[in-house]
């Protein structure tokens, strides 16, 4: 059926495109009886699958990675398609249009995206109203970024704000300093910059008590001397770190859309970020939660990345080049893969090639 509407899709802007898929959605989400047709064509149990990471029981590794529902608008139909977790948002204390667009490219050849969204969302306050209309079973992740408009020094307050309104509705919370879209929030990434953040982060958790788990999301761009520098206070302050977020780097690309400014996605980034995702297993003995992140098309790439050290890993950009059936054919591969090879369960394979 995508096969069919995937020209039709990619003759339409992707932003318009990507709203025209989220009021379809919407429309779904209103009627219990198409829900339960969508869980009956996408969704897939299999024991084998289960695991836990961090105190959370996820009934399979893939999870829909933040940026597809910035605003919590349809988490109870995506919770039916069959992820292991839903992380929503990137969102913000306050709501806010991101930059002008365009603002999001297809790399057709690439099986790339660019986008230079900016965290356009509709802010904390009403993103919680939108979560709190369903009562979900899937882990419910919440992705934060930082307004625009923040002043320089009171930015880390962002990520704690977001944190206390979510914090009776998530299951896990993702601080997002991996955004090329918002000027300087990569500094982040700097060794003392960092320290204060997880400071702050650690007192705020404690007395506001914060008992869900945090996850730090990183920049594909990170060189690994840089990771080692942070490395130590990342596993004293969070309990799992998703590698990695978009690329700002351009290579070996063939799409008319490469120059465009902005985080690339997609197929590019999977080797890179499989590098640091076995480099990381390795600097942690594999005692560290790892969300793989980052051009997964197929079940040999989710098994691929676990077996180089993440425990669960999380999609975007194959969703838009191959369909909503994706996760169901990944876990179906994935279940008879780990039959073949007399696996009891998918955390056998975590690290079995770091
Ligand atoms: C249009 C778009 C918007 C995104 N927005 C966010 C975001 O708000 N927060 C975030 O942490 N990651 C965001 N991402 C990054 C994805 O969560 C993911 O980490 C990245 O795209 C790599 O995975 P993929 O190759 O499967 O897309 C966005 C990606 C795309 C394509």
């Amino acid at each position: 059926m995508y096969k069919l509407l995937k020209p039709l899709i990619f003759n339409i802007d992707p932003e318009q495109a990507h709203g025209m898929t989220i009021n379809a959605l919407k429309f779904i989400q209103k009627h219990n009886k198409l829900l339960s047709a969508v869980k009956s064509c996408f969704d897939y149990q299999q024991d084998t699958l289960q695991q836990q990471i961090a105190g959370v029981t996820f009934n399979n590794p893939i999870g829909l990675a933040a940026g597809f529902d910035k605003s919590c608008e349809v988490p109870k139909v995506l919770e039916m398609a069959g992820f292991g977790a839903l992380e929503l948002g990137g969102i913000t204390p306050k709501p806010q249009p991101g930059n002008p667009k365009p603002r999001m490219y297809r790399l057709i050849d690439d099986q790339a995206i660019i986008n230079r969204m900016g965290f356009n969302n509709i802010g904390m306050n009403k993103a919680l109203s939108n979560l709190r209309k369903y009562a979900y079973h899937v882990p419910i992740g919440i992705n934060i970024g930082v307004n625009k408009t923040t002043p320089y020094e009171e930015r880390y307050q962002d990520y704690l704000k977001v944190m206390e309104t979510f914090k009776y509705d998530a299951t896990f919370f993702t601080v997002n300093i991996s955004s090329p879209n918002t000027a300087n929030l990569q500094n982040f990434h700097d060794k003392d910059e960092f320290a204060m953040l997880c400071n702050t982060l650690t007192y705020f958790q404690a007395s506001q008590n914060i008992t869900q788990p945090i996850f730090i999301k990183l920049t594909s761009d990170i060189s690994t001397t840089e990771l080692s520098q942070i490395l130590p206070t990342i596993v004293d302050t969070f309990d799992g770190i998703i590698l990695a977020n978009t690329t700002q780097r351009r290579e070996s690309l063939t799409s008319n859309n490469q120059n465009e400014t902005g985080g690339l996605s997609g197929k590019p980034l999977f080797e890179r970020n499989l590098e640091l995702i076995k480099w990381t297993y390795q600097h942690t003995n594999g005692d560290f939660p790892i969300i793989g992140t980052g051009g997964i098309f197929t079940a040999d790439d989710v098994i691929r990345m676990m077996r180089n050290g993440a425990s669960l890993v999380q999609i975007y950009s194959s969703l838009i080049f191959e369909g909503p059936t994706l996760t169901k054919k990944m876990n179906k591969a994935l279940a008879s893969y780990l039959q073949q090879n007399n696996y009891h369960n998918i955390q056998e394979l975590v690290g079995l090639d770091a």
